[in-house]
């Protein structure tokens, strides 16, 4: 959620900090602000409400702040609305503290209260302000940073990702992690701190992931880590393999569009190293193949677009593997008491790794003995680390709040998986086992194809963006796919969407088509593909206004009923979705175009969701 990045060294801070900012913005961007320590000494805090351009130009791009030492902070709002009193840095009533936060502080109620009765004088609606009356609070007793920052964190209860500034200790940043993400980063003379590595790639790639209970004391000599027990603590380095331009538009007027657009090239990274003479080669997983069929219960947990992946995940993993499968959303699963033991083998998957209720689904399943193995895009990233496994989708970082090539890289890894286990298990058919296999490997050169020729789109999106209902409809993986399809419209273009089961619509929803209702109808998953046109012509029949989307091999056929038809290359049935996908992306982007939303930072959302 809030992005957060601070540096200490010998160069000007707020330009390196609106910097870093501008690429943490997709974290949140409903606020930001800095605080720069001035030579003397003094804490400088600037902050605005809106973009963070606004801000920029209050400060005229950082040159009205001096100082070699500071931090900010986008903010994606939890407690308080979003405006400038509410924006971070929060300071404290006596100027002393400045604070920084990503997360909740669960207890602040409670702690507010007590600092009221003390006679502290709060300005914000915020948790997070309780973070720095109570450090000032504290250090009138003690007289001492580092411990005052102790006596905090064991007081507060939650998640936080903190960096914490003190007018009397000019030289350094401390910050602290529990449940929210948080890295450092290693310069020439200079470090960082950062909630992703996209905000300080530009002047470093030596990294190390702070872990919970974890605080940091960065100077521009280095940076010394402790635990939660106060002792000193070795990090492990490492380093940022991407290149600086992959979190950069490249002449795309959207991280959106240049991230669909990536897709065949993510693919391939995320397909290729793991098939090797015909076969899936899931290098570095430690799962024995004894461990596959030990397995009696298999559970796919994810949020949002990852657990759609699931959805399909879970039709191609039963027909797969001859097992049933439980997909889960991730914040029941969570509170469901789910069944699961020490035979369990729980899937997680997540772009961020950092998906709190993710995370929290993870640990759940931990602790009742499952094993774990996570599908996630983020290097590093939390969900990693507390896997008993993890297989990287190497997408590359992901910018735009609406995921794409993070989808469709889950699900090749996904699928390989399924494939995996099925050929362990047995329960494979060896022809089927072959295709898929090939097709894995053709998969992003057709997807190249498709995007090559998806110039109808726009006019379609022209044609339907005044509509204020949409719903998507499809059986079996055309229904898995559809619930894609729809997040993707209502969350960048706002239009109200829905995604059934065209089985279900005789069961309540038909009564919503009427006149010119926008239907899209999928059509891609040949064994049902009779059923699906029984279905469109159901709702035709209705007034609905369809946009059909099939196989090249089923166009023909769905021409005679449907005027405006979407088509994707033919493929292997389990891939189809794969395919499928791209231009139900492509038409969510062109809708939110022409209704002028902001497309890469749609209202109200934020990337990696690290609050429940
Ligand atoms: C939608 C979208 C979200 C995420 C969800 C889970 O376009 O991006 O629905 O899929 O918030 O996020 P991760 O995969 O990071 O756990």
């Amino acid at each position: 959620m809030c992005g957060i990045v601070g540096f200490v060294g010998s160069e000007q801070a707020a330009p390196i900090l609106l910097d870093g900012l501008a690429r943490l913005e997709y974290r949140g961007y409903d606020s930001a602000g800095v605080a720069v320590v001035s030579e003397q000494h003094e804490l400088q805090v600037r902050k605005a409400k809106g973009r963070l351009q606004a801000l920029s130009d209050a400060i005229h791009g950082g040159a009205d702040l001096k100082g070699c030492i500071g931090m900010g902070h986008t903010r994606w709002a939890t407690h308080g609305a979003p405006s400038e009193v509410n924006s971070h840095p929060h300071v404290s009533a006596g100027g002393k503290f400045a604070v920084i936060h990503n997360g909740i502080i669960e207890n602040y109620v409670e702690i507010k209260e007590f600092l009221i009765s003390q006679g502290v004088r709060f300005k914000s609606e915020t948790d997070t302000e309780v973070v720095a009356q109570l450090l000032e609070f504290y250090y009138h007793e003690c007289h001492d940073f580092f411990e005052a920052v102790g006596r905090v964190l064991r007081r507060i209860e939650g998640a936080y990702a903190l960096g914490m500034l003190c007018a009397d200790c000019p030289d350094r940043i401390i910050a602290a992690r529990k449940d929210a993400p948080l890295l450092l980063g290693y310069g020439d003379g200079c470090t960082f701190l950062a909630s992703d590595a996209t905000a300080i790639i530009r002047h470093t790639r030596d990294v190390a992931y702070m872990e919970d209970g974890e605080v940091a004391v960065l100077t521009a000599d280095g940076i010394r880590v402790y635990n939660a027990l106060s002792q000193p603590v070795e990090k492990e380095h490492h380093r940022i393999d991407w290149e600086v331009s992959a979190a950069e538009k490249g002449g795309y007027q959207h991280f959106m569009l240049k991230e669909i657009m990536e897709q065949p090239e993510a693919l391939r990274r995320a397909i290729f190293p793991r098939i090797r003479d015909g076969k899936i080669a899931l290098g570095g997983m430690k799962l024995t193949n004894a461990q596959i069929r030990d397995f009696s219960r298999i559970f796919i947990v994810a949020c949002g677009s990852s657990y759609h992946v699931g959805m399909i995940g879970k039709y191609n993993l039963e027909h797969l593997l001859h097992r049933s499968v439980e997909v889960c959303l991730a914040s029941e699963f969570r509170y469901s008491d789910p069944i699961v033991d020490e035979h369990t083998l729980v899937i997680v998957i997540s772009q961020s790794g950092e998906t709190l209720d993710t995370m929290a689904a993870l640990r759940e399943a931990k602790k009742r003995g499952a094993y774990i193995l996570s599908i996630v895009n983020v290097v590093g990233s939390s969900i990693a680390r507390e896997s008993d496994d993890v297989l990287y989708t190497w997408a590359g970082p992901e910018i735009a709040v609406a995921t794409t090539k993070a989808y469709s890289t889950q699900l090749a890894v996904l699928d390989m998986i399924g494939l995996y286990f099925g050929e362990v298990l047995g329960t494979v058919d060896p022809a089927e086992y072959g295709e898929v296999v090939a097709e894995l490997q053709k998969l992003p050169e057709k997807m190249e194809a498709l995007l090559g020729r998806c110039d109808d789109i726009p006019k379609y999106a022209a044609e339907y963006f005044n509509h204020n209902s949409v719903f998507f409809i499809g059986r079996n993986l055309d229904y898995a796919l559809g619930l894609e399809g729809s997040l993707k419209l209502k969350e960048i273009s706002y239009i109200h969407s829905e995604a059934y089961a065209s089985g279900e619509l005789k069961h309540g929803t038909i009564s919503l088509i009427e006149d010119g209702t926008l239907v899209i109808a999928l059509g891609t998953y040949a064994p049902l593909f009779d059923k699906a046109m029984s279905n469109v012509v159901e709702v035709k029949a209705r007034g609905a206004d369809v946009l059909a989307l099939t196989t090249e091999s089923h166009a023909k056929e769905m021409a005679k009923t449907v005027e405006n038809v979407l088509t994707i290359p033919d493929t292997a049935r389990l891939l189809l979705p794969s395919l499928g996908v791209v231009p139900l992306q492509l038409f969510s982007y062109y809708v939110a175009l022409q209704r002028g939303c902001d497309i890469d930072k749609p209202r109200n959302l934020a990337k990696s969701v690290t609050v429940e």
